[in-house]
């Protein structure tokens, strides 16, 4: 007792002499020099370090904005703000809630669930979502994945939030203006804004890139061997063997990231005429009623980890998918000539399902650069 009555005793004389300091120093400031203005943040140093992304040799360039190069302290916060639910309405949803890392960044849900209900269509995976460069979303609604960062924070079902509280929430945050600072070189508080967030979290999002370490690229490398079912559905997926069956699925969903920056529709609705589609997609962007029920051919990466299926979830398994295209489809008029009934025996199919797992890389789920930060 009697010595912590001595400590607060020395503290508050010391607190005075402090303000007495204080006093003296800015009478004295105020004389001589400028006052450092409020939110100041020109002492943190600013010393960007440019990120060498780890492209696989069979990648095609990965392109960037000129006004937005990939930095280490960039990623960094675009991975801070990615798993942060501050930036939803109640705190309870950030972007890994429908992209967890652990489920190739999608869901497991056949729709999303937000802070207000369920989303109008599933979760995509954002695996190598870096080299899309024709359109993001099922139905390439978003030109650039800066762009595509601000939606999902007013999106009402998925968020629910208001940059404009978002703003203010990252600039009275205790750690988030040093981040900014060090990631832009950013001179005051009040420069932190939507779309150097957006910058940082499309950063992050680019980093994202998968297909090195599967089974397929592996065997493509000749480092490792198929087994001789894995080989005959791989041939089957591109029409390389011509005494094999063509399954038809490398015209869409292309090596080496098994997707096609192009839009198609793969029969998953039935529609009598170009009007009738449940959702229309690509069409309702463009207002082509020809492109209507046309959408983004999603990776076939990783597929393991991202079911249920389409962009309606409805689809729940491999063995349905692969049911869907032998079938045909759903009839609607613009239906790709891709789809068809495939003459394809069960033990052809089995092959094409072997094969489609060799695409499973797990290392991209484990990645610890791609993991919570918090
Ligand atoms: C409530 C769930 C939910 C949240 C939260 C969410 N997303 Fe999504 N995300 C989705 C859904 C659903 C889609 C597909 C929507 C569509 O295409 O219409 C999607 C699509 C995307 C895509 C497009 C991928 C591609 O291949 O085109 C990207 C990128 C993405 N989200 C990033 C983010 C980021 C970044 C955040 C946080 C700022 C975020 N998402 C928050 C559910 C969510
Ligand atoms: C005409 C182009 C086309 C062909 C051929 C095609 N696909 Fe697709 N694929 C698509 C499109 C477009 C989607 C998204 C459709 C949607 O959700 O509306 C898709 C979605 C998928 C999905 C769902 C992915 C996910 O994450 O939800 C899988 C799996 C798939 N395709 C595998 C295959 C296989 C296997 C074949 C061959 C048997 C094949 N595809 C042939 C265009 C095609």
């Amino acid at each position: 007792m009697m010595k912590m009555g001595l400590q607060l005793k020395t503290i508050r004389y010391a607190g005075f002499i402090g303000v007495l300091l204080v006093g003296v120093i800015s009478c004295h400031d105020s004389i001589d020099e400028p006052q450092i203005p409020a939110g100041d943040l020109t002492d943190i140093p600013y010393n960007p370090v440019p990120y060498m992304l780890d492209v696989p040799a069979d990648f095609p360039a990965l392109e960037q904005p000129n006004d937005n190069p990939m930095t280490v302290d960039g990623i960094l916060l675009g991975r801070k703000l990615f798993y942060d639910p501050l930036l939803s309405i109640d705190s309870t949803v950030s972007c890994a809630t429908c992209h967890q890392p652990s489920l190739s960044f999608s869901d497991g849900l056949a729709l999303s669930q937000g802070v207000n209900g369920i989303t109008r269509r599933g979760s995509l995976s954002l695996i190598n979502v870096g080299f899309h460069y024709s359109g993001l979303f099922w139905d390439g609604r978003a030109k650039t994945l800066e762009e595509l960062a601000l939606i999902p924070i007013e999106d009402p079902i998925e968020m629910g939030e208001s940059w404009d509280s978002v703003e203010l929430k990252l600039r009275n945050h205790d750690g988030y203006p040093a981040d900014f600072r060090k990631a832009f070189g950013i001179e005051n508080v009040s420069m932190v804004d939507r779309y150097l967030a957006a910058k940082a979290i499309a950063q992050f999002l680019r980093t994202l890139v998968s297909g090195q370490n599967s089974r397929y690229d592996r065997y493509l490398r000749g480092e490792i061997l198929l087994e001789e079912n894995e080989i005959n559905g791989y041939l089957m997926f591109f029409n390389i063997d011509p005494s094999l069956p063509d399954a038809q699925c490398g015209h869409c969903h292309n090596a080496p990231l098994l997707s096609t920056n192009d839009y198609f529709n793969n029969g998953l609705q039935e529609s009598p005429d170009l009007y009738s589609f449940r959702d229309p997609g690509l069409g309702a962007i463009t207002g082509i009623a020809g492109q209507n029920g046309f959408f983004k051919p999603p990776t076939s990466r990783n597929l393991v980890f991202t079911a249920p299926y389409m962009h309606d979830g409805s689809l729940k398994t491999l063995e349905e998918v692969v049911d869907h295209y032998t079938s045909g489809g759903k009839n609607s008029p613009n239906k790709s000539s891709f789809l068809f009934n495939l003459v394809l025996t069960e033990s052809q199919k089995s092959d094409i399902l072997a094969f489609l797992l060799t695409l499973t890389d797990s290392t991209t789920l484990t990645n610890p650069a791609y993991q919570s930060p918090f």
